[in-house]
């Protein structure tokens, strides 16, 4: 399972991706306002610093809800770099956008997805990936996981390409039991990611040996 880092702060992708485990990164317009990112050159420019240090595919949003807005700034993000994945919402000409993308050669990545439905006519515009929002079904009294299992068991009946990204996700065992799941990817704050390593057995052998 790949592990991308949901942020736009260069400090925190640089942690994990100095430890080899960094498949790739999600951004989103409130995760670069988080940054203090604002401006279409300075995003830009930003998104671009992050397609240098991480190999891996580097999602960028757009934020235009019509098609045709949808379609230049997809243009326009998948010019950046060959990494740049296209964001794109689970809205009417979202799909739209997705299907007219994918014709054009660029990769995308279907956000807001509460559904496996929605999963379902994601994967037949031709998204690269589909991302489930597991925290918020969660917050919602819903089982975020369930909506992963059952997205995976639907893609693997019809050999379907398009991989299941788990999104929103908050803690570690969100990571883990989206592996259990099926999840070709998950992506979440670098510092849950980074919580993984942490057991207190380890801690404690860690210390008895340098102590002796
Ligand atoms: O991966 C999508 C993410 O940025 C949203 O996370 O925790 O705000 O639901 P959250």
């Amino acid at each position: 399972m790949k592990f991308f880092a949901d942020t736009a702060n260069l400090d925190a992708i640089s942690e994990v991706n100095q430890l080899g485990i960094l498949d790739g990164v999600t951004t989103n317009p409130s995760l670069m306002a988080k940054e203090g990112i604002k401006g279409e050159e300075n995003i830009i420019n930003h998104y671009a610093a992050i397609c240098k240090m991480v190999s891996g595919d580097i999602s960028a949003e757009v934020i235009s809800t019509d098609f045709e807005g949808m379609m230049k700034e997809g243009r326009r993000l998948a010019r950046i770099a060959d990494n740049i994945v296209v964001k794109v919402p689970m809205i009417k000409d979202g799909v739209k956008a997705l299907s007219a993308l994918t014709a054009e050669g660029i990769r995308t990545n279907c956000t807001l997805i509460f559904s496996s439905g929605q999963a379902l006519v994601a994967a037949k515009a031709g998204a690269t990936y589909v991302s489930p929002f597991v925290g918020r079904i969660d917050d919602i009294a819903g089982n975020g996981m369930e909506l992963i299992a059952q997205i995976v068991h639907i893609f693997s009946n019809f050999s379907i390409k398009t991989q299941v990204l788990a999104a929103s996700v908050r803690h570690p065992l969100h990571i883990i039991q989206s592996a259990e799941m099926g999840a070709d990817v998950v992506t979440c704050p670098p510092s849950v990611i980074l919580q993984l390593i942490n057991h207190p057995l380890t801690i404690y052998r860690y210390l008895l040996n340098a102590q002796s």
